[in-house]
Protein backbone atom coordinates (compact mmCIF):
# COMPACT_ATOMS: atom_id res chain seq x y z
CA UNK A 1 0.00 0.00 0.00
CA UNK A 2 1.14 3.19 -0.87
CA UNK A 3 -1.12 5.82 -0.61
CA UNK A 4 -3.67 7.14 2.36
CA UNK A 5 -7.27 8.17 1.27
CA UNK A 6 -9.64 10.15 3.60
CA UNK A 7 -13.26 9.09 2.97
CA UNK A 8 -16.36 10.23 4.32
CA UNK A 9 -19.47 12.91 3.88
CA UNK A 10 -18.78 16.64 2.76
CA UNK A 11 -17.59 18.47 5.86
CA UNK A 12 -16.14 15.41 7.90
CA UNK A 13 -12.56 17.10 7.66
CA UNK A 14 -11.23 14.99 5.52
CA UNK A 15 -9.10 18.33 4.18
CA UNK A 16 -8.24 19.39 7.25
CA UNK A 17 -6.99 16.43 8.53
CA UNK A 18 -5.46 15.61 5.48
CA UNK A 19 -3.20 18.71 5.52
CA UNK A 20 -2.19 17.97 9.23
CA UNK A 21 -1.04 14.30 8.43
CA UNK A 22 0.89 15.37 5.39
CA UNK A 23 3.07 17.79 7.57
CA UNK A 24 2.97 15.02 10.60
CA UNK A 25 4.09 12.48 8.24
CA UNK A 26 6.34 14.64 5.19
CA UNK A 27 4.32 13.14 2.49
CA UNK A 28 2.68 14.90 -0.19
CA UNK A 29 -1.11 15.93 0.22
CA UNK A 30 -3.78 16.25 -2.46
CA UNK A 31 -7.30 17.16 -2.41
CA UNK A 32 -9.34 15.40 -5.18
CA UNK A 33 -11.50 18.57 -5.47
CA UNK A 34 -8.62 20.66 -5.90
CA UNK A 35 -6.97 18.87 -8.53
CA UNK A 36 -9.92 18.12 -10.38
CA UNK A 37 -10.61 22.00 -10.29
CA UNK A 38 -6.69 22.82 -11.30
CA UNK A 39 -7.35 20.49 -14.16
CA UNK A 40 -10.37 22.01 -15.26
CA UNK A 41 -10.28 25.25 -14.72
CA UNK A 42 -13.56 26.07 -13.49
CA UNK A 43 -15.31 25.72 -9.70
CA UNK A 44 -16.71 22.78 -8.77
CA UNK A 45 -20.20 24.82 -9.35
CA UNK A 46 -19.04 25.26 -12.75
CA UNK A 47 -18.38 22.00 -13.63
CA UNK A 48 -21.83 20.34 -11.94
CA UNK A 49 -23.95 23.15 -14.13
CA UNK A 50 -21.96 23.31 -17.35
CA UNK A 51 -21.52 18.99 -17.84
CA UNK A 52 -23.74 17.78 -15.06
CA UNK A 53 -22.80 15.39 -12.28
CA UNK A 54 -22.07 12.52 -13.90
CA UNK A 55 -19.20 14.03 -15.98
CA UNK A 56 -17.79 15.55 -12.86
CA UNK A 57 -18.16 11.63 -11.35
CA UNK A 58 -16.00 10.01 -14.60
CA UNK A 59 -13.33 12.99 -13.84
CA UNK A 60 -13.49 11.92 -10.29
CA UNK A 61 -12.78 8.17 -12.01
CA UNK A 62 -10.72 8.94 -13.87
CA UNK A 63 -8.05 11.10 -11.41
CA UNK A 64 -8.23 7.27 -8.96
CA UNK A 65 -7.32 5.36 -12.34
CA UNK A 66 -4.22 8.23 -13.13
CA UNK A 67 -2.66 9.18 -9.90
CA UNK A 68 0.80 7.85 -9.71
CA UNK A 69 2.08 5.62 -7.65
CA UNK A 70 3.46 7.18 -4.38
CA UNK A 71 3.38 7.59 -0.85
CA UNK A 72 0.92 10.66 -0.22
CA UNK A 73 -2.19 11.36 1.43
CA UNK A 74 -5.55 11.89 -0.66
CA UNK A 75 -8.78 13.71 0.75
CA UNK A 76 -10.86 11.87 -1.59
CA UNK A 77 -14.77 13.84 -2.31
CA UNK A 78 -17.47 13.33 -0.09
CA UNK A 79 -19.17 10.79 -3.28
CA UNK A 80 -16.11 8.69 -4.43
CA UNK A 81 -16.20 6.21 -2.30
CA UNK A 82 -19.97 5.33 -4.05
CA UNK A 83 -18.64 4.43 -7.25
CA UNK A 84 -17.73 0.44 -7.29
CA UNK A 85 -14.66 1.02 -9.20
CA UNK A 86 -13.05 3.84 -7.15
CA UNK A 87 -13.61 1.70 -3.75
CA UNK A 88 -11.95 -1.04 -5.67
CA UNK A 89 -8.98 1.34 -7.00
CA UNK A 90 -8.75 2.50 -3.65
CA UNK A 91 -8.68 -0.33 -1.76
CA UNK A 92 -6.21 -1.90 -4.14
CA UNK A 93 -3.44 1.19 -3.52
CA UNK A 94 -3.76 2.15 -0.75
CA UNK A 95 -4.93 2.42 3.19
CA UNK A 96 -8.59 4.09 3.42
CA UNK A 97 -9.90 5.36 6.25
CA UNK A 98 -13.35 6.79 6.70
CA UNK A 99 -14.12 10.00 8.73
CA UNK A 100 -17.12 9.04 11.00
CA UNK A 101 -19.01 12.21 11.57
CA UNK A 102 -22.43 13.03 12.60
CA UNK A 103 -25.10 14.35 10.97
CA UNK A 104 -25.44 17.15 13.62
CA UNK A 105 -21.96 18.04 13.06
CA UNK A 106 -22.26 17.85 9.35
CA UNK A 107 -24.62 20.33 8.86
CA UNK A 108 -23.18 22.70 11.08
CA UNK A 109 -20.29 22.75 8.88
CA UNK A 110 -21.71 22.92 5.18
CA UNK A 111 -25.27 24.55 5.32
CA UNK A 112 -23.86 27.54 4.76
CA UNK A 113 -21.47 26.09 2.01
CA UNK A 114 -22.00 27.99 -1.66
CA UNK A 115 -18.94 25.65 -2.89
CA UNK A 116 -20.89 22.55 -2.85
CA UNK A 117 -23.81 21.70 -5.02
CA UNK A 118 -25.38 19.02 -3.41
CA UNK A 119 -25.93 21.06 -0.45
CA UNK A 120 -27.06 23.68 -2.55
CA UNK A 121 -29.75 21.97 -4.37
CA UNK A 122 -30.97 19.84 -0.73
CA UNK A 123 -32.99 20.59 2.12
CA UNK A 124 -31.77 19.27 5.59
CA UNK A 125 -34.01 16.33 5.58
CA UNK A 126 -32.41 15.76 1.89
CA UNK A 127 -28.94 15.89 2.92
CA UNK A 128 -29.40 13.75 5.80
CA UNK A 129 -30.98 11.27 3.65
CA UNK A 130 -27.94 11.25 1.46
CA UNK A 131 -25.73 10.94 4.41
CA UNK A 132 -27.82 7.48 5.45
CA UNK A 133 -27.78 6.06 2.44
CA UNK A 134 -23.83 6.84 1.94
CA UNK A 135 -22.61 5.87 5.04
CA UNK A 136 -23.19 1.60 4.24
CA UNK A 137 -20.74 3.09 1.40
CA UNK A 138 -17.90 4.90 3.00
CA UNK A 139 -18.10 1.41 5.35
CA UNK A 140 -17.54 -0.86 2.91
CA UNK A 141 -14.63 1.38 1.20
CA UNK A 142 -12.85 1.91 4.52
CA UNK A 143 -10.13 -0.25 6.24
CA UNK A 144 -10.58 1.84 9.68
CA UNK A 145 -13.11 4.09 10.91
CA UNK A 146 -12.35 6.70 12.39
CA UNK A 147 -14.43 8.46 15.23
CA UNK A 148 -14.69 12.00 14.91
CA UNK A 149 -16.93 13.28 17.14
CA UNK A 150 -15.52 15.21 20.07
CA UNK A 151 -11.82 14.69 18.86
CA UNK A 152 -9.48 17.72 18.07
CA UNK A 153 -8.17 17.71 14.19
CA UNK A 154 -4.82 16.77 15.80
CA UNK A 155 -5.95 13.91 17.99
CA UNK A 156 -7.71 12.52 15.08
CA UNK A 157 -4.86 13.14 12.92
CA UNK A 158 -2.37 11.69 16.04
CA UNK A 159 -4.39 8.89 15.62
CA UNK A 160 -4.32 8.20 11.88
CA UNK A 161 -0.86 9.04 11.32
CA UNK A 162 -0.01 6.08 13.80
CA UNK A 163 -2.12 3.77 12.28
CA UNK A 164 -0.46 4.06 8.88
CA UNK A 165 3.09 4.03 10.25
CA UNK A 166 2.13 0.78 12.07
CA UNK A 167 0.23 -0.67 9.02
CA UNK A 168 2.95 0.18 6.33
CA UNK A 169 6.20 -1.23 8.28
CA UNK A 170 4.39 -4.07 10.03
C1 LIG B 1 -19.53 16.00 -3.18
C2 LIG B 1 -18.58 16.40 -2.26
C3 LIG B 1 -17.63 17.49 -2.52
C4 LIG B 1 -17.39 17.65 -4.03
C5 LIG B 1 -18.68 17.79 -4.75
C6 LIG B 1 -19.63 16.60 -4.53
C7 LIG B 1 -20.46 14.91 -2.81
O1 LIG B 1 -16.39 17.20 -1.87
O2 LIG B 1 -16.67 16.57 -4.54
O3 LIG B 1 -19.29 18.99 -4.30
O4 LIG B 1 -21.10 14.33 -3.70
O5 LIG B 1 -20.55 14.59 -1.60
P1 LIG B 1 -16.17 17.39 -0.28
O6 LIG B 1 -16.58 16.12 0.39
O7 LIG B 1 -14.71 17.64 -0.16
O8 LIG B 1 -16.98 18.56 0.15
Amino acid sequence: MNKVYLVGFMGSGKSAIGKRLSTLLDIPFYDMDAEIVTRTGMTIPQIFETYGEPKFREMETEFLREFPDEFCIIATGGGVAMRAENREIMRQTGLVFYLNSTFRDIWRRVSTDTNRPIVQRSSRGDLEALFLKRKPLYLQSAHIRVETTNRSLNDITQYIGFQVLRLKNG
